[in-house]
């Protein structure tokens, strides 16, 4: 029996516990019915085996639980289980994802190097368990997956749980070897890699009119802030080569030419796992509905990334990205471009499209009609 008042614990789902197979977990019951008094009380222990009565009895109990600190083991049996949908299994694994983010980004609660240090354990905790359940999917199936999970307006917390999985998506396509700590690894990346902007004021990350050249020399500072907290809290991860994490936090700003922030390196310079991450955040910056902008459809966002093409982003990572990961096609037809300098980070009343004359499209501007089968293997 657990009457340890501070404990933690979290609801779990009837549904979502694991029959047939030995449990990783505990399982309680509050059996206190005086509200603010409550009494855990264990009633399933490590190793035991749940069959579907056994789950059916429990509903007598109304609710079960698992220990906060238990969450790691429970998501991970979680991600494993065959019996499982994918829909629920990423469902659980990303509100777990958008609790420790929370415990990061939200300006109303407290922070300091020990919190951020749980909340990037628990992080890396989900992020095993998201790649276990997404590291076989395309990006298609992913797009479809990620559109019936959004249902909720956290966008920071949507944008990095988005960016994540379109970057171990696209890891796993150019490096089908890739090792699995490797996918953790680049997926953590795109989870922090906005870390920084925890210490940058709301005011200018949320303004949607033009930015002065003090806030946008504020906005610029976030990649560095980001390594530095990062560091500070010095996670564990054991496994992982945490370097990488902090080099898609200090580059997913820097341009393929130089012309990015904060150092303006160049591409060859720029770890792998930092243009994967660019890539993806373009790409879900433009193609999600943030409550104040429209999004692309994909045809039209890859479009305008692929004119940012040896500017901004990577022209190997991007078409194969285009070419092998995504199977839309692009159509041609698009008219339209984002500024060079388009900023990802800050919100934008409606994205600043402009009209461009179809002479700009160029020769080699890839055309679905010119070779189908070029681009939808
Ligand atoms: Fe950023
Ligand atoms: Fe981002």
């Amino acid at each position: 029996m657990d009457t340890n008042s501070k404990t933690v614990y979290f609801t779990i789902d009837f549904h979502l516990v694991a029959r047939e197979k030995p449990l990783l977990y505990n399982i309680y019951i509050n059996s206190s019915t005086v509200k603010g008094k409550d009494h855990y009380v264990k009633i399933v222990r490590p190793g035991e085996i749940l069959n579907d009565g056994d789950i059916e009895g429990f509903k007598k109990y109304q609710r079960i639980h698992v220990l906060e600190s238990e969450r790691g083991l429970y998501l991970k049996s979680l991600a494993e289980d065959d019996n499982i949908e994918s829909i629920d299994k990423v469902s659980v694994i990303k509100d777990s994802a958008v609790k420790h983010l929370d415990d990061i980004f939200n300006p109303g609660k407290e922070f300091n190097t020990e919190i951020l240090g749980e909340a990037l354990d628990g992080c890396h905790d989900s992020m095993k368990a998201m790649v276990d359940v997404i590291k076989d999917y395309d990006i298609n199936s992913l797009k479809k997956l990620i559109g019936d999970l959004s249902f909720h307006d956290f966008y920071t917390y949507d944008h990095s749980i988005n960016v994540s999985m379109y970057s171990v998506l696209i890891y796993k396509q150019l490096k089908p070897n890739a090792s699995e700590a490797d996918l953790v690894a680049i997926g953590l990346g795109g989870l922090l890699h906005d870390l920084g902007k925890t210490k940058i004021s709301t005011e200018i990350l949320n303004k949607t009119g033009n930015l002065t050249d003090e806030e946008f020399a504020e906005i610029k500072k976030h990649p560095e802030i980001g390594v530095e907290l990062f560091r500070e809290a010095n996670p564990e991860f054991p496994g992982l080569k945490k370097e990488t994490i902090e080099k898609v936090i200090v580059e997913h700003h820097e341009n393929i030419d130089g012309s990015g922030y904060p150092k303006g390196i160049k591409g060859e310079d720029h770890h792998i796992f930092s243009k994967v991450v660019s890539i993806a955040d373009f790409f879900d910056a433009i193609t999600t509905k943030r409550s104040y902008s429209q999004a692309l459809p994909i045809e039209d966002a890859l479009e305008i990334m692929k004119r940012t093409v040896g500017k901004k982003i990577d022209s190997d990572i991007f078409d194969f990205f285009v070419k092998k990961v995504s199977k839309v096609l692009l159509t041609g037809k698009t008219m339209i471009e984002l500024p060079v300098d388009f900023n990802t980070e800050v919100a934008h009343a409606k994205l600043p499209v402009q009209k461009v004359q179809p002479k700009k499209l160029g020769e080699n501007f890839t055309k679905a009609s010119d070779n189908p089968n070029k681009i939808t293997k």
